[in-house]
């Protein structure tokens, strides 16, 4: 049985991925500094599966506690989620997010010490700024155009020289563009502090009469309805797209760099109309004005991933929106 350490594992998607590791048959570790999450999800993730997972509460940027873990577990490879990932905030405060840079050198000079050279990285869709065309593939020029997506252009760039400099690594960098549903149990999902950013959260807090009405930032787009385009993916689909990247990864040492997207692009309104539709409620709106930084279109071409991951996004908008209302509906509060 292969042990893959998490970092970040209690978060959102790294949450998800735990469990399809445990169905396949991975022997999962954690690290988080809960800075973004809660133990809950791990709880949670263990009673969906009835595996086991063994949790250490620390910093990724803490060498000394992860050359530890190293020592005491064989691993065979690490999936790296750990990080921050506002976009607002880094924007505020750009310092805190080049953390997310520290973060990945101190693991990278652990992995090396202790000769684990498989690496997963969560990367973004931030990374290509605001693309010159639709649908946008690997192949597309690299305009990160805030701190966040700087860090994740930095540490792509990071693990690619690694790999150029000791063929023996494996390296998947995932970007991925909007994940967003929950499982379908409904115990775990995203579970944001405070007033939620994105979208989905947002429109399910409305949904479920958390929250009175959704703004809708900007109706003037060059877009069907005016309203800004994204590629959404369940983040269930995202979660076995991680394992397929192991596999693949398993199969031949490589560095490789893939989005995982469903090449479907939704606007705000498409995406308010399936609320209403499965939570069988009006979702009141306004439109106001455009959010600053925000881009008219984005979606992936998921050829690439097809044809090097043999992955494919399953789950419908349909799913994903009645994914993330039951999540909502049964955990108002979060993990809280
Ligand atoms: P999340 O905040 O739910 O999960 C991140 C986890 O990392 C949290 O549990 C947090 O406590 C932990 N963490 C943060 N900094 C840490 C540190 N220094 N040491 C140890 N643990 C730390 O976020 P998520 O949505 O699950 O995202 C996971 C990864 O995917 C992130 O790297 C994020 O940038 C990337 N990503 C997310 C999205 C998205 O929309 N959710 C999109 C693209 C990329
Ligand atoms: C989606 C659409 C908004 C909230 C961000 C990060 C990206 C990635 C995913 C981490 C846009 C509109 C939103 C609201 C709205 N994260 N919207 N009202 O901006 O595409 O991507 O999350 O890597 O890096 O930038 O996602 O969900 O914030 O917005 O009208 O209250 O919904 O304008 O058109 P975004 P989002």
């Amino acid at each position: 049985m292969k042990t893959i350490l998490l970092t970040g594992g209690c978060g959102y998607i790294g949450s998800h991925v735990c469990i399809e590791l445990i169905q396949e048959g991975y022997e999962v570790i954690v690290i988080d500094n809960l800075c973004n999450s809660s133990i809950e999800a791990l709880k949670r993730v263990k009673k969906i599966t009835g595996g086991d997972i063994s949790f250490f509460q620390n910093d990724v940027r803490d060498k000394s506690a992860l050359l530890k873990i190293f020592k005491k577990h064989s691993i065979y490879g690490v999936m790296h989620f750990a990080g921050l990932k506002s976009v607002r905030e880094s924007l505020e405060n750009p310092i805190k997010y080049y953390n997310n840079v520290v973060g990945a050198v101190t693991l990278s000079e652990a992995m090396a010490a202790s000769n684990c050279k498989s690496i997963v990285f969560s990367s973004s869709a931030s990374v290509y700024g605001n693309p010159y065309t639709v649908p946008i593939r690997e192949d597309f020029p690299l305009l990160a155009s805030n701190p966040y997506g700087q860090s994740k252009l930095i540490i792509e760039k990071l693990l690619q020289d690694i790999f150029i400099s000791d063929g023996q690594w494996n390296i998947a960098i995932l970007r991925y563009f909007n994940p967003i549903g929950a499982h379908k149990s409904g115990l775990i999902g995203e579970s944001p502090n405070g007033i939620p950013d994105n979208l989905f959260p947002y429109v399910s807090q409305v949904a479920i009469g958390k929250r009175p009405k959704l703004k809708i930032f900007g109706g003037d787009y060059d877009t069907h309805d005016g309203t800004g385009v994204r590629d959404y993916i369940h983040v269930v689909d995202l979660a076995k797209g991680h394992i397929k990247a192991l596999k693949a990864m398993e199969t031949k040492s490589q560095s490789l760099i893939v989005n995982l997207g469903t090449g479907t692009g939704y606007s705000v309104l498409d995406i308010v109309k399936e609320f209403e539709i499965v939570s069988e409620r009006t979702i009141p709106y306004e439109i106001v004005s455009r959010r600053e930084g925000d881009i008219a279109v984005s979606y992936t071409d998921p050829s690439l991933a097809a044809k090097k991951l043999n992955w494919k996004a399953e789950y419908e908008l349909n799913k994903m929106c009645q994914d993330a209302c039951r999540w909502q509906s049964m955990n108002p509060n979060g993990y809280n």
